[in-house]
């Protein structure tokens, strides 16, 4: 009977993912001591006998009964440090811009900054991508600033939009000086951002052109989920 509710209650650890978790933990434990046992390694005070013996595994259930009781014990305070469900949903947000028309930008809140969705005009476009890599002040993108990429990437105007055309330009609208949010639609000396709070201009692009910002404005980890919605997040 003993053995009957040992194992019922072994199996209902197991139909959740923590319990589980715990279980397996358990489980390898025991298979380890078990096996360093058979080798002959002192694992229990009774060194006298070398080959393993039923008292040896009892120490061995023991300790792996005792080690999920444990984890079963410590996971409610663990978990309770997982980020809450409304706090998973600001980590992620989908914007509609069925409405955005081309030469007008939408502003959104994610993760508590501010993010730019331009449309650009072809004129913005055109005048992004004639730049050349040497022209700029910080011509490489790095994972950090662009997560949309898996390597660090010359920072072309064709590597930084949404559309292989170039018309959506999506970046984080916190200037890479000292934080401020830069004045968009077609401001500055390159027609792209300005930065009043010490002169910062970015081109169509976002790319820091002059001023003290030390680099292009960051763009964040943003999805096409279908035409009309972005994903960031
Ligand atoms: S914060 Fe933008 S230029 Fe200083």
């Amino acid at each position: 009977m003993r053995r009957f509710v040992r194992w019922t209650s072994l199996i209902s650890l197991c139909t959740n993912p923590e319990g589980a978790f715990y279980a397996s933990w358990a489980l390898n434990i025991s298979i380890d001591l078990r096996q360093r046992s058979n080798k002959g390694e002192i694992i229990v005070s009774h060194a006298e006998n070398k080959s393993g013996t039923r008292r040896d595994f009892l120490y061995v259930a023991t300790a792996a009964t005792g080690a999920v009781a444990a984890g079963a014990a410590i996971w409610p305070l663990v978990n309770q440090m997982n980020p809450s469900a409304d706090v998973l949903a600001v980590a992620s947000v989908e914007v509609d811009v069925t409405d955005l028309e081309i030469g007008t930008q939408l502003t959104v809140k994610w993760r508590g900054k501010p993010v730019f969705i331009r449309r650009r005009t072809a004129r913005e476009i055109a005048a992004g991508r004639a730049v050349k890599l040497a022209d700029l002040v910080d011509p490489i993108d790095y994972v950090w600033e662009d997560p949309n990429h898996t390597q660090p990437k010359p920072a072309l105007d064709e590597n930084r939009t949404m559309d292989k055309e170039g018309e959506w330009l999506v970046m984080i609208g916190v200037c890479t000086h000292l934080g401020c949010v830069p004045i968009g639609n077609e401001s500055g000396d390159f027609g792209g951002w300005f930065c009043p709070c010490h002169g910062s201009h970015y081109d169509t692009a976002g790319r820091i052109r002059k001023g003290p910002a030390p680099r292009n404005l960051d763009i964040p980890m943003a999805v096409w989920l279908n035409k009309t919605t972005i994903k960031l997040g």
